[in-house]
């Protein structure tokens, strides 16, 4: 059952691993499918065939306590957590990642759709085909023609701007290295540190971001782009018909809000 699984597990984290198990129907974990540093990310098998990507936070770096205090803590959505216990924090981090999922996803982002988080745990559709992960965007922009990499720079952006506009978060690690690319589409994954408009660096993490867009397609892949400073004024340019309902209204009047000051 956990053939590919390492000794990198501590023991509540095989018990976790056995509830999210019997909780989805999981048969088998199938794969490492990523080894990051501090997160490792597996294919696994559900009873039926299903696919699934779960994502295991196990090892405490120093960038990982630097991020709980970037991203998490100025979060008015995760104010409390005590930040003086390490479980607690990995928990807290994998509530956030999967809040954030669960937010672009119903806002209309591309991004896996998210199934459960359970402790340190987080379980998404498997994004590839044939039992392989999709490439990263990264991986695969050297194969591309440059007029399907122009229409990817425009759909990067736009699934920016409902990221922004329609979930009323900013990504703040948006690059080529977490976006995969499948059949001609682009998917928007890692999104622990994805703050909400309300953050108060919010707007220097969406300034970073949209420039790396820039960075990427103009001066990488040589793609012809506007300027950074114009890429930000589109991706702000929000319309009630792309995301509406409450959570959009409110996400605009915050974009709105940010543009004034
Ligand atoms: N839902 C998914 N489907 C397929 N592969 C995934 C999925 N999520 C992550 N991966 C793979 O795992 C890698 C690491 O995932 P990511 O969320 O970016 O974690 P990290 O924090 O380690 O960068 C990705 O580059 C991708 O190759
Ligand atoms: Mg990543």
């Amino acid at each position: 059952m956990f053939e590919t699984v390492e000794e990198v597990w501590d023991r509540q984290t095989l018990l976790a691993a056995y509830e999210v198990m019997r909780r989805l129907r999981i048969d088998r974990f199938a794969g490492v499918v990523s080894a990051g540093k501090e997160a490792r990310v597996y294919r696994a098998i559900g009873r039926r065939g299903e696919e699934y990507a779960v994502k295991i936070y196990l090892t405490v770096t120093a960038e990982f306590r630097k991020s709980i205090q970037k991203y998490l803590l100025g979060d008015p959505r995760f104010r409390n957590v005590d930040t003086s216990n390490t479980k607690k924090l990995f928990f807290a981090w994998a509530r956030k990642e999967f809040r954030n999922l669960k937010r672009m996803y119903e806002a209309g982002v591309r991004v896996p759709r998210p199934y459960l988080v359970y402790q340190n745990i987080i379980v998404m559709e498997f994004i590839g085909r044939g039992g392989l992960r999709a490439p990263t965007l990264r991986e695969a922009y050297r194969e591309l023609e440059p007029g399907e990499l122009e229409e990817l720079a425009w759909e990067a952006l736009r699934q920016y701007r409902r990221i922004l506009c329609c979930a009323g978060l900013v990504h703040a690690d948006f690059s080529e290295y977490n976006l995969l690319y499948l059949d001609g589409k682009l998917y928007v994954i890692d999104v622990a540190q994805a703050v909400s408009l309300e953050h108060p660096n919010a707007e220097d993490f969406l300034r970073h971001d949209i420039w790396n867009i820039h960075r990427f397609f103009a001066r990488e892949a040589g793609i012809g782009l506007p300027g950074p400073e114009e890429l930000l004024g589109w991706v702000r340019r929000c319309s009630e018909e792309e995301c509406p309902g409450e959570r959009g209204r409110r996400a605009q009047q915050l974009v709105e809000a940010s543009q004034e000051s």
